[in-house]
């Protein structure tokens, strides 16, 4: 078995690893591939995450680089990581964060999607780290730019692409965000989703057809949005699948639908059922159930609020002492909140573990890794975004933060 840890990636055209002929097998935790696991290992000895040497090295690389760097933390990471976040929050206030960022280095403790967020609105001469490139993100892989392409021409096809508003979801592609912004499109992630759709509707109003929506990557938010958020009907929202042909969809439905959505969804948030807000409520009668919209309608439907990362913080922090409350999101998130309100019963809705495989990626020993090679003069797995693609996401994502505030959240009490 020959392992090569310094060989360059191999990828496909679309920057994607791809496997070359030959490649070893390799033990799970046991070495690593660099041609097919880039971003995986950080070289070097660095020990284990939980060694306290470790966070002392972290904490003096950090320290040395004072205010040449901003540590920008999403709240799905790891205790370990966040730890050393000068901000965090949701995607929506990160790239806040990052569009206002001052420090020549962005060290980005989220995932792919979100540096190249960060990439898109921080300057020219600001350089964005993710502390392993392999922090993607199941639901932005369900889009490709490439099927897009494919979807938008079967809307001309149809003859409904003039009357449709592209809107994706922050969590997509550079690329996706920049086909969007390019047709006149915008952005929205899951604290403005409302106000990004009912915004997309006014760019089509007068239509000659019924204005649309196509919503992608996430059927979820985009159903929950749309129906619970605008007051549409289900039977309004169509599902697109870029695995069959034309969609799946009739040039009929595409015709009569209001919102077009894609079928993609969250790893994490999908695994939440309808049937676990029953049994929690028959296990705990007094308990309230506080779900994200990614999670699906019926889900939603059954939850007493639904709120993006930010507003389940909130509301679990507003809620009296000895409240009982249940949380669907990411796991990372609801065990810190239950540590930090130790007065309240804060539980996870599902039974089994459900951490975000990708957002964990992220731990102490690759965090440290970046700190100290910046320290030694070196940016290491540095993300970056081409010039065209940079300009027409900017413009989405500048259509993004113009919106105001986020008066029409999906947020249901
Ligand atoms: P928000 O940060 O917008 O709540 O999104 C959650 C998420 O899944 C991020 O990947
Ligand atoms: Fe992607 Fe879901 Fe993980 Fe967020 S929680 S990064 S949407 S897989």
């Amino acid at each position: 078995m020959s392992v090569t840890p310094t060989a360059a990636p191999v990828t496909n055209t679309s920057g994607t690893p791809t496997i070359p002929p030959g490649s070893p097998l390799l033990l799970l935790g046991a070495r690593s591939d660099a041609a097919t696991e880039r971003g995986v290992v950080c070289p070097g000895d660095l020990p284990a995450a939980d060694d306290p040497e470790l966070a002392a090295r972290a904490r003096r690389a950090r320290a040395a680089l004072g205010s040449d760097v901003v540590i920008l933390g999403h709240h799905y990471q790891r205790d370990q990581v966040i730890e050393f976040a000068d901000s965090r929050g949701d995607s929506f206030a990160l790239s806040q964060f990052a569009a206002d960022a001052d420090a020549p280095y962005i060290i980005f403790c989220g995932v792919h999607f979100m540096a190249e967020s960060a990439a898109i609105l921080g300057r020219d001469d600001q350089r964005v780290i993710l502390p392993d490139l392999a922090a993607g993100c199941s639901m932005a892989d369900m889009a490709e730019i490439s099927q897009l392409r494919d979807a938008w021409a079967r809307l001309e096809r149809a003859g409904v692409a003039e009357h449709t508003s592209p809107l994706t979801y922050m969590n997509s592609t550079a690329a996706i965000k920049a086909f969007c912004g390019e047709r006149g499109g915008a952005i929205c992630t899951s604290s403005n989703a409302p106000r990004a759709m009912e915004w997309g509707f006014e760019q089509v109003e007068g239509s000659r057809l019924p204005g649309k929506v196509l919503f992608l990557p996430d059927q979820h938010l985009g159903r929950n949005t749309a129906v619970l958020g605008l007051g549409l009907d289900l039977e309004d929202c169509v599902v697109y699948d870029p695995w069959q042909p034309d969609g799946g969809l009739t040039d009929q439905q595409l015709r009569d639908a209001r919102v077009i959505l894609w079928k993609g969804h969250c790893s994490v948030h999908a695994r939440f059922m309808p049937a676990m807000v029953d049994e929690i409520r028959r296990e705990r009668p007094a308990v309230e159930v506080m779900v994200h919209p990614e999670c699906r309608y019926e889900v939603v439907s059954k939850a007493d609020r639904v709120g993006s990362t930010s507003q389940l913080i909130t509301w679990v922090e507003q809620a009296e002492p000895g409240a009982t409350i249940a949380v669907a999101t990411e796991l990372n998130l609801v065990k810190r909140l239950a540590d930090e309100h130790p007065d309240k019963d804060i539980v996870f809705l599902d039974d089994t573990v459900c951490f975000c495989a990708t957002m964990n990626r992220i731990d102490l020993p690759h965090l440290t890794w970046v700190l100290e090679a910046l320290v030694e003069g070196e940016v290491v797995n540095e993300v970056t975004v081409g010039d065209d693609v940079r300009h027409y996401s900017r413009l989405a994502l500048d259509r993004m933060l113009a919106l105001p505030g986020d008066a029409r959240s999906l947020a249901r009490t």
